[in-house]
């Protein structure tokens, strides 16, 4: 038998961030985590990702919480556990690039209320858009976590995953996790890559993979035996489906071998059971909908993220257009094909799937390009693995097609912050409402309304934390 890992894996706990972003629409509110979390923090986990992602656009526009005040609160209850956020390059935690002092300052300003580990993705895995962060988060000395964004695709070679974590390396990452968002890695496979990017570099390998299609855990169980170091797992009423394999499932599949992680099962429990009475009500309300729990074998056919599914259909109800379902699911990796291959995650995934529906419900491909469709093939979200489709530049950008950039784009960017400053200065209560208004402008505005009013106690409307499909 090959060489087997000998230590105890370490788990990422992502029920306060992945879990519920993946499951009830990033509606888990700061009030329902602050109960339990000191409990959490007896478990031993090597981390809990708390943060980033989806949970700082859903805070501010669903929940009317400001996300740095959660951030803060949740600081102040982890007395040992680290906390770790989700960041999309220089993307942030927004839809488009940023310039890099808006980079700069919100990965200090993260650190500073309380983020030890910034896991750092780039849509397109183009390391150009991770260094920015990368280096801002050394300079903090925060734990600089950088992701490959895993897909499918004849470009997407082991040669390719390991060329790219040896440059992940030299950039100056503490560590390096396989991000599959989609849940495509199967066991074999997930070996395989383990034990290639091992053999390739010295930092450790966390994986983060979904239950999606259903294999997850068997995923997990191959990968850790391959020396993968760290899994993330969410709290059983939080996992399985379109959100993590379970915790506590995990923890004892190790048990009596040197891979386990020796948690306390009677507390996990005790944990679960906090969870599990919101996992009810969320199903009860129609948070949850029973269709993201089961296997959904599409995603591995059409490489599609459980979300983007979602988020797909309610495109799709808005326009009376259901029954176009399967020829939107046939079309994405056509689009995705013309769009260079990238791995469909936030903002890719949006921006593939939002032209798929327009190719669909115009009855003529391109026809109607949106906004994002255009950056990408002007080349601002960064370089593809594959080449354009010629044809689709053509009639997507015509004459514009002059304009399209092979640098990386933040270098034409402008500083931003003091612009930006200058716009919301009215509203500003601390430094980080810069940030979050230079990521979100209207929907910070609106908290800001929001907030100005609870604290001169105008009866200000309730908060809508129900309403309206969000990407997740
Ligand atoms: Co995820």
């Amino acid at each position: 038998m090959a060489k087997q890992n000998k230590k105890p894996v370490k788990i990422t706990e992502t029920v306060l961030r992945d879990a519920h972003q993946s499951l009830i629409a990033t509606r888990m509110t700061t009030e329902q985590m602050l109960p339990i979390i000191d409990k959490m923090d007896q478990v031993g986990y090597h981390a809990v990702e708390c943060w980033g992602g989806a949970t700082f656009d859903a805070s501010l526009r669903f929940l009317k919480e400001d996300p740095w005040e959660r951030l803060r609160k949740l600081k102040a209850g982890f007395k040992k556990t680290k906390l770790q956020m989700l960041f999309r390059g220089q993307n942030i935690l927004g839809y488009r690039p940023y310039a890099d002092d808006v980079v700069e300052y919100f990965v200090q300003k993260s650190i500073a209320n309380g983020i030890d580990i910034i896991r750092i993705f780039d849509c397109l895995n183009d390391l150009r858009n991770l260094q920015t962060a990368v280096t801002a988060t050394n300079k903090e000395k925060g734990h600089a976590q950088v992701a490959l964004s895993y897909t499918l695709g004849d470009a997407y070679t082991l040669q390719y995953w390991t060329d790219m974590a040896k440059k992940i390396e030299e950039m100056g990452a503490n560590s390096i996790c396989i991000k599959d968002m989609a849940g495509l890695l199967t066991p074999y496979k997930a070996e395989e890559l383990v034990k290639s990017l091992k053999a390739a570099t010295k930092l450790p390998i966390e994986l983060h993979t979904h239950y999606t299609s259903g294999v997850a855990s068997m995923t997990y169980m191959k990968a850790v035996e391959a020396g993968c170091d760290i899994i993330d797992t969410a709290m059983s009423p939080f996992a399985l489906g379109t959100s993590q394999p379970a915790t506590e499932v995990m923890a004892e599949a190790f048990k009596g071998t040197p891979l386990d992680p020796g948690y306390d099962q009677m507390l996990l429990k005790e944990i679960a059971d906090y969870f599990r009475p919101m996992r009810e009500e969320a199903l009860k309300s129609g948070l949850m909908n029973p269709k993201v729990l089961g296997v959904d074998i599409q995603t591995l056919l059409y490489q599609v993220p459980g979300g983007m599914l979602s988020n797909m259909v309610s495109q799709l109800k808005e326009q009376n257009a259901e029954d176009k379902y399967m020829e939107v699911l046939e079309e994405i990796p056509r689009v995705r094909k013309d769009l260079g291959e990238p791995p469909l995650v936030t903002p890719s995934s949006q921006i593939v799937g939002t032209q798929a529906v327009f190719n669909v419900l115009m009855g003529e491909r391109y026809k109607v390009a949106t906004k994002e469709t255009k950056d990408v093939l002007l080349g601002k979200y960064g370089q593809t693995v594959k080449p354009f489709n010629p044809e689709v530049i053509d009639k997507v950008l015509g004459e514009e097609k002059k304009n399209a950039i092979t640098c990386r784009y933040a270098d034409l960017l402008e500083p931003e912050l003091h612009k930006i400053e200058e716009e919301m200065k009215q509203w500003k209560q601390q430094d980080e409402d810069v940030l979050s208004y230079a990521l979100f402008p209207q929907v910070a505005t609106e908290f800001f309304k929001y907030r100005e009013a609870q604290q001169t106690g105008v009866d200000a409307s309730a908060a809508d934390t129900k309403n309206g499909a969000y990407p997740v």
